[in-house]
């Protein structure tokens, strides 16, 4: 893999226009989904990125035909076999989301356990406890979670885990349930955005899902799915770093193509903050302000709460504003691989536990620093932004599985950001 930097040299404004991708986190289940029917599916607004172009191969490994053109994907899963590639698998977490379509389609799923993110032990186990509830048997061999269950039955299934509800487990479970004989009733499902996209698009295919976005989500088994076509929703994780990069950056930034309605926690901690951010029918518009910004206290938690991918985006900003912000960290609980890093521009952050205490208004300064997980990596974009003088981000591979050209689109509003071979 070609190695590439960013070259930041922060201070300025961003101001004008920015169009928000598909959703990566929607796109990637739905993508899966297709795996249910021998039929073609064409899904819309999918982001170019990394993570998809690898979903791209994994389901290519399986036996799909794919085409990617434009923002299109186009999927027909005819033939396809239970066993997917190890590498490839291994090396993207959200890959666990072929498990259900395997499982339900096939009766069978060979599948490795899967990686992505360091962000702190991420297990499956929810996921194959709702399988199992549905009759599937797992066993973990050579690295493998090895399924079997040629008949699955609908059943009941609680999902809420140590942390709360899982949400590729939702996805996973709502997909084979969709194929089972009769009806799967999942308690303490994920309520995110993306898991009523997928749950839409399974719908479109002639599944009978209903109550997602809901804790409570009913799965009518259907004998057979059919062709659909699908447009992903917009990426609110996208969206939110670029409102939080105009604040941070004293810019002003009309966001189109958005969800605000996806955002309301995000949007109403920034105006919490003293950033002035509206909505214009479906855009974000936050305006140039010259409010002494406030510090704010945050929790990640499960939607509608404010989004752990957020969270290193968001503890950016608060370095900015003069005072003391706590931020808890509920979800993943070593999500802070970003704060040794933006020490380094001057940042002063005190971790206890699941909790970092920000120290805000001391002035960043410019540093080679590196990139370490998805999210952590675009923290590290907006602080290079708000810093004085020039910031290297190494490994900029990590914002590239989930930000759709990052740096084209922050160089259109004017920040000076160059991307290098590192
Ligand atoms: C998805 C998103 C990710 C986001 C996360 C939480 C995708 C591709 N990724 O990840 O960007 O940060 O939701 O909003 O959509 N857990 C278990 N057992 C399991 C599954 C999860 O204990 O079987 C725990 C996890 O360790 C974590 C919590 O549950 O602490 C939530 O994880 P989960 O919602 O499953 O995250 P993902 O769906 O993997």
């Amino acid at each position: 893999m070609a190695m590439d930097a960013f070259e930041i040299k922060g201070g300025r404004p961003l101001s004008g226009e920015v169009t928000i991708s598909g959703s990566k986190n929607a796109a990637l289940p739905i993508m899966a989904a297709a795996l249910l029917t021998r039929e073609k599916c064409v899904i819309h607004h999918v982001p170019d990125l990394s993570d998809v172009r690898f979903m791209v191969e994994i389901l290519k490994s399986l036996g799909a035909r794919v085409e990617f053109d434009g923002d299109t994907v186009v999927i027909e899963a005819a033939q396809i076999r239970e066993f997917g590639d190890y590498e490839l698998i291994r090396k993207m977490r959200a890959s666990i989301c072929i498990l259900g379509p395997l499982m339900g389609r096939l009766g069978r799923a060979r599948v490795s356990l899967p990686g992505g993110c360091i962000i702190g032990a991420r297990p499956i186990d929810l996921h194959l406890k709702g399988l199992r509830a549905l009759g599937a048997k797992f066993v973990i061999r050579g690295g493998y979670v090895v399924g079997t269950g040629s008949h699955l039955g609908g059943a009941e299934v609680f999902l809420g885990g140590r942390v709360g509800p899982t949400v590729l487990g939702t996805g996973n479970i709502m997909m084979a349930a969709s194929l089972a004989d009769g009806v799967t009733v999942i308690e303490s499902a994920a309520c995110e955005p993306e898991v009523v996209d997928l749950a839409n698009f399974l719908n479109a295919m002639g599944a009978r899902v209903e109550g997602a976005g809901s804790p409570t989500v009913t799965i009518t088994g259907v004998k057979q799915l059919h062709g659909a076509e699908h447009t992903v929703i917009p990426d609110r994780i996208e969206a939110a770093t670029f409102a939080v990069a105009a604040a941070v950056t004293r810019g002003s930034l009309t966001i189109k193509g958005a969800r605000p309605d996806h955002l309301g926690a995000v949007l109403d901690k920034l105006r919490e903050a003293g950033v002035k951010v509206g909505r214009r029918g479906q855009d974000i518009v936050v305006e140039r302000s010259r409010n002494r910004l406030k510090p704010v206290d945050i929790t990640t938690q499960p939607y509608a709460g404010f989004p752990t991918d957020v969270q290193a985006q968001m503890m950016v900003l608060m370095l900015l504003v003069p005072g003391i912000s706590v931020i808890t960290e509920r979800i993943f609980e070593a999500r802070f691989m970003h704060v040794p890093e933006l020490c380094r521009l001057g940042a002063e952050i005190l971790i206890e536990g699941p909790t970092a205490i920000v120290k805000g208004g001391r002035p960043l300064s410019g540093a080679p620093i590196m990139a370490s997980d998805l999210r952590a990596s675009a923290a590290l974009v907006l602080a290079g932004l708000a810093a004085e003088g020039e910031t290297v981000v190494k490994r900029v591979y990590h914002l590239d599985r989930g930000y759709q050209r990052m740096d084209e689109k922050l160089r259109r509003l004017g920040a000076r950001i160059e991307r290098v071979p590192e």
